[in-house]
């Protein structure tokens, strides 16, 4: 399949930075057996990934400012356009072995972003979207599940863990949705849940207390395989708030009507 110019350097990069992962991913795997554990070894792989990430895509666009997880903001000479990664999306799931974790990289341009790859090397799945042109799996075109009901929609989230996130809300938030839907999943990777939205394999998604970094590279997947994305308020940028609810027009709207009826019962 052809893609453009810039998926082209989007995905070159996320392949690059995915071969070396999978390795250090392999090495995860031995030291799951030694008392130390692997914590050390996967900051270093993560790290790793960043550079190649921000090495390969500042190359190829020279003036483009740069926000990574590990190392922030670097400004461009460009003001109108930014990379928005993640270097490895689902850390937990890479430090216990499972292949389960993905690299996120967005292009944001002024305001909005108009590009996103999202990468797990541990399966090669390459989820892409560009702005108006669709978005794809493995050059597979990708439409959200047509399920209209909460009732039989699968929903995956995120649930707050220590020192991360308001217990008490995320106990009645998920509690009220237990209650509605066919079923809960939590995978742990922000970035895929939003790439499996937009695959039609979950329903819906919703989690509070991200970064921009964790849902700037899935959102437009979700958008542009003909879903929803909004804040927990139903406001278009989930960036802004750092929280994010997504699905088709039908399941979206219910879930958030059940999220915010959840979140006044206090
Ligand atoms: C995390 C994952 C996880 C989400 C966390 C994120 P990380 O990102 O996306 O699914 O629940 O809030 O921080 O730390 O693995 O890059
Ligand atoms: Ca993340
Ligand atoms: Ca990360």
């Amino acid at each position: 399949m052809l893609h453009s110019a810039l998926l082209n350097v989007m995905i070159k990069a996320a392949r690059k930075a995915g071969r070396t992962l999978k390795r250090d991913f392999g090495e995860v795997e031995h030291l799951q057996v030694s008392l130390k554990g692997p914590a050390n070894f996967v900051t270093a792989a993560d790290r790793r990934s960043e550079e190649i990430l921000c090495e390969e895509l500042t190359r190829a666009r020279p003036g483009y400012g740069f926000l990574g997880e590990e190392g922030g903001r670097r400004e461009g000479n460009d003001k109108t356009h930014t990379w928005i990664v993640d270097p490895l999306d689902g850390t937990s799931n890479f430090l216990h072995g499972i292949p389960h974790f993905a690299i996120s990289i967005a292009l944001e341009r002024e305001g909005t972003i108009v590009a996103g790859v999202v990468y797990n090397p541990a399966n090669d799945e390459l989820y892409t979207a560009e702005r108006g042109k669709g978005a794809f799996l493995n050059d597979q075109r990708l439409r959200v599940a047509a399920r209209k009901s909460l009732t039989d929609a699968m929903v995956v989230c995120g649930i707050p863990h220590r020192g991360h996130g308001d217990f008490a809300l995320g106990r009645r938030e998920l509690s009220a949705v237990q209650e509605r839907v066919a079923g809960v999943r939590r995978f742990g990777a922000a970035a895929l849940d939003l790439a499996w939205v937009a695959a039609g394999r979950f329903d819906a998604y919703w989690e509070r207390t991200l970064s921009p970094w964790d849902i700037a590279g899935g959102l437009i997947l979700v958008r542009e395989a003909g879903g929803y994305v909004t804040d927990l308020e139903g406001r278009e940028n989930p960036l802004v708030a750092g929280n994010v609810i997504a699905g088709n027009e039908s399941v979206h709207s219910e879930l958030l009507r059940v999220l915010k009826d959840a979140g006044k019962s206090a």
